[in-house]
């Protein structure tokens, strides 16, 4: 018999915790959400009018829900101990030490978490593990939980990997392509699985909610990123050879888009993907590859990597060059630092490696981002290996685009933000040193419209 689930926990406010909880929560009223963390600041963010989290559309579902049957809470013991099924929804970020250094996922606050639901609960309880994992993770966190369960507490663990993009979220855990849900193949399992499916069922058709194993899964979830990342590399590969043939990758994407064998999704050609999970997990496939002894297969998608990466550092080297090889003491507005448009998340932003070489350059940037705060970028750029004096001399961030742009040789675009693409562009060039230079990484601008206003412009992927 399916279990009724009544109230929900979830370990982890973050990203991916806070809006799929408050769907959940809005979504199911009979259904109390409780989300925790220890993040003390990140918990009162959500309890205020700021959320910690921009997405468009959120404020309103947080709002439907919040004091009704959302919670967000840092007593996570409490949240645990009251709950009938668990999310976890933990960072695991690339690892960063000892074996497997910069390309394992880092599990240990996966295990953290594991161990403090097995002290803490009775009863029988559904973990789920909602966030990004190595295949196998599942045995780990059973054989945590049947060893320190001081209590007799049973688990049964599903994994429930989620698929939202950030900027869209909301959209997506509202009419998501689909729900996949693993679990053993027992009837303990089943049936866990099964209450799982009738939470989600309360907002999405039964036919999207698919059902499969433990492994397929979890390794489902690293596929897709690794899918979605290939065909990024795979139109930047090819931005290259438009720019050095006069092709235009737009105009090629729309041509091999069509092909409905190919489709026209992920093929917007950039200076680069960012965001806190493709290259995390392109690397944690290559590690899993590697543990298994398929070189070959770790290869391959190795060059994923390699490939976003040549693609920003060859952006970088087109400003340098094309500056008479040098921005020493240049002005430059940088327009964008997010990973992408409508979120206030930077983490892996391709902006990070554009900055930080230009400023190991000398070149002096002037940054607008309409949603990343000055707090963020000093901090990304710090991690990123800028020193703080260099930062204090050859950085400023700005308020607006156009005091950015004023009195700069150049202005390069790194996140696509709706209102780059309607830039006065005889407003810009008039604010700027000439020769003015363009540098698009986002194909936001039109090069003719550019070329048209005097400018002397690239875009990525357009060749003249
Ligand atoms: P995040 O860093 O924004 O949030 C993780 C939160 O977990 C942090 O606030 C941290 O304080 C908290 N935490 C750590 N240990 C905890 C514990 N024991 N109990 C309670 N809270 C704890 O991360 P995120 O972006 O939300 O990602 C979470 C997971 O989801 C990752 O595995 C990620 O790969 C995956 N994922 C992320 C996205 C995305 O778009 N960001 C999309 C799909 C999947
Ligand atoms: C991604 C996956 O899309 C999502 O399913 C998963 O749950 C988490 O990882 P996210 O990183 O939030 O989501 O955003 P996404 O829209 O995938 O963009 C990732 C990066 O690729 C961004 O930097 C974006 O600008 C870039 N991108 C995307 C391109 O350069 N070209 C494209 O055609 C699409």
């Amino acid at each position: 018999m399916t279990m009724p689930i009544k109230s929900i926990c979830c370990l982890g406010a973050g990203y991916v915790g806070g809006p799929t909880m408050a769907m959940i929560a809005a979504k199911c009223p009979h259904i109390k959400v409780t989300v925790a963390d220890m993040n003390e600041q990140r918990v009162a963010a959500w309890n205020s009018d700021t959320l910690p989290v921009y997405e468009p559309g959120l404020d309103a579902i947080v709002a439907s829900a919040l004091g009704r049957n959302l919670h967000f809470t840092t007593d996570i013991r409490s949240a645990i101990a009251g709950a009938d099924l668990i999310f976890v929804s933990v960072g695991t970020p690339t690892k960063s030490y000892g074996i497997g250094a910069g390309r394992a996922a880092d599990l240990r606050y996966i295990e953290s978490a594991a161990r403090l639901i097995a002290e803490v609960s009775e009863g029988h309880k559904i973990i789920v593990e909602k966030s990004t994992i190595p295949v196998k993770t599942a045995t780990a966190i059973k054989s945590i939980l049947a060893a320190n369960s001081p209590n007799g507490a049973t688990f049964q663990v599903l994994s429930n990997p989620e698929f939202l993009a950030e900027g869209t979220a909301v959209e997506d855990l509202q009419s998501p392509d689909r729900i996949l849900i693993g679990g053993e193949i027992t009837p303990e399992g089943n049936a866990a699985v099964e209450a799982l499916v009738s939470v989600y069922a309360n907002w999405i058709p039964r036919e999207r909610i698919l059902t499969t194993n433990l492994w397929s899964s979890e390794l489902s979830k690293l596929v897709a990123n690794a899918f979605l990342a290939q065909r990024i590399s795979s139109i930047n590969s090819i931005s290259a050879l438009c720019e050095a043939t006069g092709a235009d990758v737009d105009e090629v994407a729309r041509a091999i888009g069509m092909d409905s064998r190919i489709g026209p999704k992920f093929l917007k050609a950039s200076v680069g993907f960012g965001g806190s999970c493709f290259q995390k997990d392109l690397l944690n496939l290559v590690y899993l590859c590697e543990s298994f002894n398929l070189p070959q297969v770790a290869k391959y998608w190795r060059q994923v990597v390699q490939l976003n990466d040549w693609q920003k550092s060859r952006f970088v080297e087109k400003i340098v060059r094309t500056l008479y090889n040098t921005v020493n003491g240049k002005r430059i507005a940088i327009l964008g630092f997010a990973f992408k448009k409508d979120t206030n998340d930077t983490r892996e932003s391709p902006a990070i490696q554009v900055c930080r070489d230009l400023l190991h350059e000398r070149a002096h940037l002037a940054i607008y981002d309409p949603r990343v705060s000055a707090e963020t970028i000093h901090q990304d750029l710090i991690a990123a290996g800028v020193s703080p004096e260099l930062i204090a001399t050859n950085m400023e961030i700005c308020s607006d685009p156009y005091t950015a742009i004023k009195g700069a040789h150049a202005l390069a675009t790194l996140t696509e933000w709706d209102e780059f693409r309607t830039l006065d562009l005889p407003r810009v060039y008039g604010l700027m040193l000439k020769p003015a230079f363009v540098f698009d990484g986002r194909a936001v601008l039109s090069l003719e419209s550019l070329v048209a206003h005097g400018f002397e412009a690239f875009v990525i992927g357009k060749g003249l």
